[in-house]
């Protein structure tokens, strides 16, 4: 069985997808749901998906408290649903090329310190870009950097608003992310 920790910040729909797809499965659980935000709606959808879902503050996030849990739960990859911490570079070290983010851009186009949510959709639209997309990535020490494992796109039209844009990306990520994460967790042998 391969244990999958979910980090989140925010609404929890990316978490919520990917708890669906594995929902039965014998060769993957998701363990825990971690979140730093008390307010995050992540939080009743963990309770309503029945998931164990525990919040952190940033000195157990950065005193080891957490790593230390994340390795109890026996965790083989760490998925990054909605998380907007930078990623510590003990944690990069902990799970080598088993931290993988979702970015709701092409990246290496509006990516960076600064760019989540929906101030990428509103960089988009103002930067007059007639394509944008999902980025799934590894994650190293730096925002939004690492390898790109998969990529999805969709048009932006003249009239599209940063709501309109937001509304795309966010169908391409509840379709292609729990695909992305089945592939990685569990490769097809040749
Ligand atoms: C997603 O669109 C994800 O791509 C984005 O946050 C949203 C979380 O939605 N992530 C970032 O911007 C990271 N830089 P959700 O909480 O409903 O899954």
């Amino acid at each position: 069985m391969k244990n999958i920790v979910i980090f989140a910040s925010g609404s929890g729909s990316n978490a919520e997808k990917i708890v669906e797809h594995f929902r039965g499965s014998t060769a993957v659980k998701i363990a825990h749901i971690f979140c730093n935000n008390p307010e995050a709606g992540v939080i009743e959808r963990a309770k309503r998906l029945d998931i164990p879902c525990s919040l952190f503050s940033r000195e157990e996030y950065r005193n080891g408290a957490l790593l230390r849990k994340m390795q109890s739960l026996q965790t083989d990859w760490i998925v990054l649903a909605g998380f907007l911490w930078l990623i510590p570079s003990e944690y990069v070290q902990a799970f080598p090329q088993r931290i993988i983010n979702l970015h709701p851009a092409l990246l290496p186009k509006f990516g960076g310190k600064g760019m989540y949510g929906h101030f990428v959709h509103e960089a988009v639209v103002a930067a007059g870009e007639t394509e944008s997309g999902i980025t799934i990535h590894y994650v190293n020490e730096h925002y939004d950097e690492g390898a790109i494992i998969f990529q999805s796109s969709f048009p932006v039209l003249p009239s599209d608003t940063p709501e309109d844009v937001a509304k795309k990306g966010q169908v391409l990520e509840h379709r292609d992310f729990p695909k992305v994460i089945e592939n990685l967790v569990l490769p097809t042998t040749p």
